[in-house]
């Protein structure tokens, strides 16, 4: 089948590459020329486990291109997919300018039966908009009659594992007022669809607001862990345990309700924020979303206050070592990453920063430039290299049996400050080890 996916970022990359896969004939338009003059020639802009073979052999296999050209997008694909950012307006609600613009120029080229597929994270209402400004389009070059359908398909993929939750979801959510549309896309899904069927219809507001509930749950729970965390410090309990505890209950379940430094990158904290300001909309105060997103604004600074009042609020001149940039492991995204929070509050009180992330160090040199407070290293242990402690905030893998007789050895002191609690508390104890976690017992 013929598809077209506007826009090459996380989301579209993934999806063009995965229908691509299974055999579908696909174009990848994207406004960004440097991005499509690189993928063009073989080279991904992201880090994405999987992703670059995937790219690359269906690039190869003449199945999967990119291009700048939006007539030629448009005229190409039956299923027109728009995969734009929706980063948050200035008052935290999405901004809906790079889908609708997508919208006009569909509207703009189409010369045959589209079908319009929204899989960008938008409020609801948003297909209604879309469907106008595509009816606009055709209304100003005297083609009303052309026919079209917008469907909502929210996407649910996880960057770090968006190849596998493309290829076998939990869910595939569609949601259309045409019967005709999903017949179609129950086609288009079909090789995903295959060991029991996960395909969600339903309406299309009940099909935007979904994959904000999905994603305000998952941050819900998070916030509520790391409130737990918070109180588990006063009272003298250990989150860890108490993880554990409450996990071994099916109604809740051990999945994220890990303590940390709080939620970042690009979903998160901009669909809880435009859940929140689209209910205000409404007129209807959403407590539970604020206070989600209080408390990680709150935990974000964790790790900062932590080693501040370590230092009795000292940090001139200081040196920490750094292990994580990215919001979480497995991806390069630092777009609101927790270490950002720290770096730049590390920054502000005269501290320096030796840092390491597997694969964000690129991003995080694109994001800050060259600073003097701020040397990128070429390993972890390079980072501890005359450090006064090391912070970890980022859960790579490779930071979780690290040789603590080297980091001792090349610390000034041996102090940890851990904001993804991936170390044990009494082994670290036991070597001599001044550590801090979120929520454990000292
Ligand atoms: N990143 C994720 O993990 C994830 C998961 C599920 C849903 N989403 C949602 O999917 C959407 C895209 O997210 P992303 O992380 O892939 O964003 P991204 O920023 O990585 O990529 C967006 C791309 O769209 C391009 N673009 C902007 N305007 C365009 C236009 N008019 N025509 C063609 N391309 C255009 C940009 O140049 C950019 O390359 C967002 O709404 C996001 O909330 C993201």
């Amino acid at each position: 089948m013929k598809v077209t996916i506007f826009g090459s970022g996380y989301v579209g990359l993934v999806s063009g590459a995965c229908l691509a896969e299974v055999g579908n004939d696909v174009i990848c338009v994207d406004i960004d020329e440097q991005k499509i003059e690189q993928l063009k020639q073989g080279r991904i802009p992201i880090y994405e486990p999987g992703l670059e073979s995937l790219v690359l052999n269906n690039q190869r296999a003449g199945r999967l291109a990119f291009t700048t050209d939006v007539a030629e997008g448009v005229r190409h694909g039956l299923f027109q997919f728009i995969a734009v950012g929706t980063p948050p307006d200035e008052d935290g609600s999405a901004d809906l300018q790079y889908v609708l613009a997508v919208a006009a120029s569909i509207g703009e080229q189409m010369d045959g039966y589209k079908v319009v597929i929204d899989k960008s994270t938008v409020p609801v209402g948003t297909a209604d908009k879309v469907r106008s400004r595509i009816a606009e389009a055709l209304a100003a070059r005297g083609r009303e009659e052309m026919e079209f359908d917008v469907v909502s398909n929210p996407e649910f993929l996880k960057e770090g594992d968006a190849i596998d939750d493309f290829m076998k979801p939990d869910r595939i959510v569609i949601g259309t007022d045409n019967p005709r549309t999903s017949e179609l896309l129950r086609e288009l899904y079909a090789p995903f669809n295959r060991s029991h069927d996960r395909l969600v219809a339903m309406d299309i507001r009940s099909a935007e607001l979904t994959k904000y509930a999905a994603n305000a749950m998952l941050a819900t729970k998070i916030s509520f862990m790391n409130e737990l965390a918070n109180i588990a410090e006063l009272v003298g309990a250990d989150i860890e345990q108490v993880r554990i505890g409450i996990g071994s209950d099916p109604r809740i379940g051990y999945h994220f309700i890990y303590p940390g430094i709080g939620y970042g990158g690009s979903c998160f904290p901009k669909d809880v924020q435009a859940l929140e300001r689209s209910a205000r909309e409404h007129g209807y105060r959403a407590q539970i979303l604020e206070s989600v997103e209080a408390v990680n604004y709150r935990q974000k600074e964790k790790l900062f206050q932590m080693i501040g009042s370590h230092y009795g609020g000292d940090l001139e001149g200081k040196v920490i070592a750094l292990w994580g940039l990215a919001f979480k492991p497995n991806t390069d995204d630092m777009r609101e990453a927790p270490s950002r929070v720290l770096l730049e509050a590390l920054w502000r009180a005269g501290a320096k920063v030796r840092a390491y992330d597997p694969e964000a160090m690129e991003e995080t040199a694109r994001i800050y430039g060259e600073r003097d407070d701020l040397l990128l290293c070429d390993s972890p242990e390079a980072a501890l290299e005359g450090a006064d402690a090391l912070a970890v905030a980022t859960e790579w893998k490779m930071f979780r049996s690290p040789n603590f007789d080297l980091i001792a050895d090349r610390l000034a002191a041996p102090v940890i400050f851990d904001g993804r609690n991936i170390y044990d508390p009494k082994y670290l104890k036991a070597r001599g080890f001044d550590y801090y976690a979120i929520g454990r017992r000292r």
